[in-house]
C-alpha cells in the first residue's frame, strides 16, 4: 500500500458518513481471461487511489455498468471482496445519447472552446437528464440518510441536485476534471440553467484550477442572478452554502518513480532507442482527441523538418495516441486526418534507413508507457485545452535522472503547476517548430535545473495529496458541520 490513508478517512467517515463515489466510468472492467469472465481494476493512477481507500474503508461505487450485461453488482477486488460497484444499464440508445452525444458532443467540445463541434440537440439533452435520473435512482436504493457522495465530473452534473433532494444532512462533493469554460462560452448551452443548478446541489465543487472556480462563479452569477463571494469562494443557494475550489488532480508518483527506478525499465528504453534510431527522441502520448493538439503538434514537427535538416537521420518523433470515443464521428474524422499527415510526413522525409515518425494506434499499460517516457529527450505535450493532463506529470515523474525536456502547452492546466516546462502556445506552428529545435539544443544543466524543479511540484502535489485535499474540504463545508481535521492547506490558496 502506497501510504496510509485510514487516519483522515477516519475522522471524515466519524463526520460525514460512509463514501460512495458515483462517475460514469467504472473502477472495475469485466474482461475475459483464458476463457474465464473476471473484473479487473481500469489503469490509472485516479482509480487506484479511489479504490484503496475504498477496499480500506468498504462502501459503494454506482457506475456505467459497460460491457457488462445483466449484472448489477459486483464485489471488488474479485478475489478479496471490499466494496460494491453498482452498474447502471445504458442501452444503445442512451449510449449514444447521454454519453456519446451530450456528454461528448455538447459539454466535451463546449468545455474545451471548441463551439464549432458542439451538437446542440433535443434528444441529447433528454437522455442526459434520464441517465442522470437513473443514476440517482440506482445510487438512492439502499442509501443512507447520512454519508458522503463523491461525484466526478461532466457526465453527472445532474446528479447533486437529484440526490440532494430534500435531504440536507448528505455530504455531496462534486469535482469537475475538465476545464469550466469562460462565462460568455458557457452561457452559450441551452441547458445552462439546469446544469447549474444541477451542480449547485453539491457542498463542494472542485475544479482543476481556480480559473476554472471564478469561471464557474461567474456564470452563476450570469445565468441565475446569484451572488457569490469570490473572496470566500462560496455561494448561498436555496439556505445552503455551496463552496468551490481548485484542487488540481496529481498523479501517483511514488509509483512512476519506482517503475522508471527499475533496472529493466532502463534496458527497455535503450532497447526503444536503439530500434528507433538516430540520436534524439521525442514523445507524445494523448488519447486521440481533438483537443490534444496532436494534428497541430505533427505540423509543427513537418515545419521543424523543413527548416531544421541538420536533424534529418536524427530524429524521431515516436507518437502514441490511444483509441478514444470511436463511434463519435469528430474522432472518426481526426483520425483520417492524423493518419493521413502521419502518411504525408513519412513519404516526404524518409529515407532508407530513418523514419521520422512512429505511430502507436493503442492503449499501453504504465509498465510499458514508462518506458517510453524514460527513452524519450523530450516530450511535447501540447493540448489545444486539457483541464489538467496528467501525462506531462508522469513524464516528469519518470525521469529519474533529472534530464529531458518537457514542452508543454499554455492551455493545460499543467502549466499552471509546471512553470519550468517550456511553455508554448500549440496554435504557433513555427514557434514550436522552433521549440523543438530549442528544447533538442538545450543544455544539460539548463534541463537538469528545471527537471528538479518540475520533479519537486509534482512530487508534492501528488493524487494522494488531491484526494486527502478534496475529502478533508468536503467534511469541512458539509452543511452544519464544524470538523478540527487538520494538516492540508485550504485549496484557495491553489491559483
Ligand atoms: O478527462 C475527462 C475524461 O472524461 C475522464 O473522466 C475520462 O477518464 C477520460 O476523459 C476518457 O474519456 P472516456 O471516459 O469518454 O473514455
Amino acid at each position: 500500500m502506497a501510504f496510509d490513508l485510514m487516519p483522515f478517512m477516519r475522522d471524515i467517515k466519524d463526520i460525514n458518513g460512509p463514501l460512495t463515489i458515483i462517475s460514469n466510468r467504472a473502477p472495475y472492467e469485466l474482461r475475459k481471461r483464458a476463457g474465464k469472465a473476471t473484473y479487473e481494476k481500469t489503469v490509472g493512477g485516479l482509480v487506484s487511489v479511489l479504490d484503496e481507500i475504498m477496499c480500506q474503508d468498504g462502501g459503494t461505487w454506482v457506475a456505467w455498468g459497460e460491457a457488462a450485461g445483466t449484472v448489477e453488482r459486483v464485489s471488488v477486488p474479485v478475489e478479496d471482496p471490499k466494496y460494491t460497484i453498482k452498474l447502471i444499464q445504458l442501452s444503445d440508445q442512451e449510449v449514444r445519447n447521454y454519453y456519446q452525444g451530450f456528454s461528448n458532443r455538447v459539454l466535451w467540445p463546449l468545455s474545451h472552446y471548441f463551439l464549432d463541434r458542439c451538437h446542440f440537440r433535443t434528444e441529447y439533452w433528454k437522455a442526459y437528464e434520464s441517465v442522470n435520473y437513473k443514476f440517482a435512482r440506482a445510487y438512492a436504493s439502499g442509501a443512507r440518510s447520512q454519508e458522503s457522495i463523491w461525484i466526478h465530473d461532466f457526465h453527472l452534473t445532474l446528479l447533486p441536485s437529484l440526490i440532494r433532494g430534500e435531504n440536507r444532512d448528505l455530504s455531496i462533493g462534486f469535482f469537475w476534471h475538465i476545464p469550466f469554460p469562460s462565462a460568455p462560452v458557457f452561457r452559450v448551452l441551452p441547458w445552462r440553467e439546469e446544469v447549474l443548478r444541477g451542480l449547485l446541489g453539491s457542498d463542494l465543487i472542485g475544479f482543476q484550477l481556480h480559473a476554472h472556480a471564478e469561471n464557474f462563479l461567474q456564470s452563476v452569477e450570469d445565468v441565475l442572478k446569484v451572488p457569490v463571494d469570490r473572496e470566500k469562494l462560496i455561494i448561498e443557494y436555496e439556505g445552503r452554502t455551496v463552496r468551490v475550489g481548485a484542487f488540481p488532480v496529481g498523479i501517483d508518483y511514488k509509483r512512476w518513480n519506482t517503475l522508471a527506478s527499475n533496472p529493466t525499465n532502463e534496458e527497455k528504453a535503450l532497447q526503444i532507442r536503439r530500434e528507433v534510431g538516430g540520436k534524439y527522441l521525442l514523445v507524445g502520448a494523448d488519447r486521440l482527441d481533438y483537443t490534444k493538439g496532436i494534428l497541430e503538434r505533427l505540423l509543427a514537427y513537418e515545419r521543424f523538418l523543413e527548416k531544421y535538416p541538420e536533424y534529418h537521420g536524427n530524429v524521431c518523433l515516436l507518437q502514441i495516441a490511444v483509441p478514444s470515443r470511436t463511434r463519435v464521428e469528430e474522432y472518426m474524422i481526426l483520425k483520417r486526418s492524423i493518419d493521413e499527415t502521419i502518411g504525408r510526413i513519412t513519404g516526404r522525409f524518409s529515407t532508407r534507413k530513418w523514419v521520422p515518425v512512429r505511430y502507436l494506434y493503442k492503449a499501453f499499460p504504465i509498465e510499458e508507457l514508462v518506458n517510453y517516457y524514460s527513452a524519450a529527450d523530450a516530450a511535447m505535450i501540447t493540448p489545444l485545452r486539457d483541464g489538467m493532463n496528467l501525462v506531462a506529470k508522469e513524464y516528469v515523474a519518470s525521469r529519474i535522472g533529472d534530464n529531458g525536456c518537457l514542452i508543454l502547452s499554455e492551455f493545460a492546466g499543467a502549466a499552471g503547476i509546471l512553470k519550468d516546462a517550456v511553455i508554448v502556445n500549440p496554435y504557433n506552428i513555427e514557434d514550436l517548430a522552433d521549440t523543438i529545435h530549442r528544447c533538442l539544443s538545450m543544455s544539460e544543466s539548463e534541463k537538469q535545473s528545471r527537471m528538479q524543479r518540475l520533479r519537486r511540484a509534482v512530487k508534492e502535489n501528488d493524487v494522494h495529496w488531491w484526494c486527502q485535499s478534496f475529502l478533508q474540504t468536503l467534511a469541512q463545508t458539509s452543511q452544519g458541520r464544524k470538523t478540527e481535521v487538520a494538516g492540508i492547506n485550504p485549496p484557495t490558496s491553489l491559483t
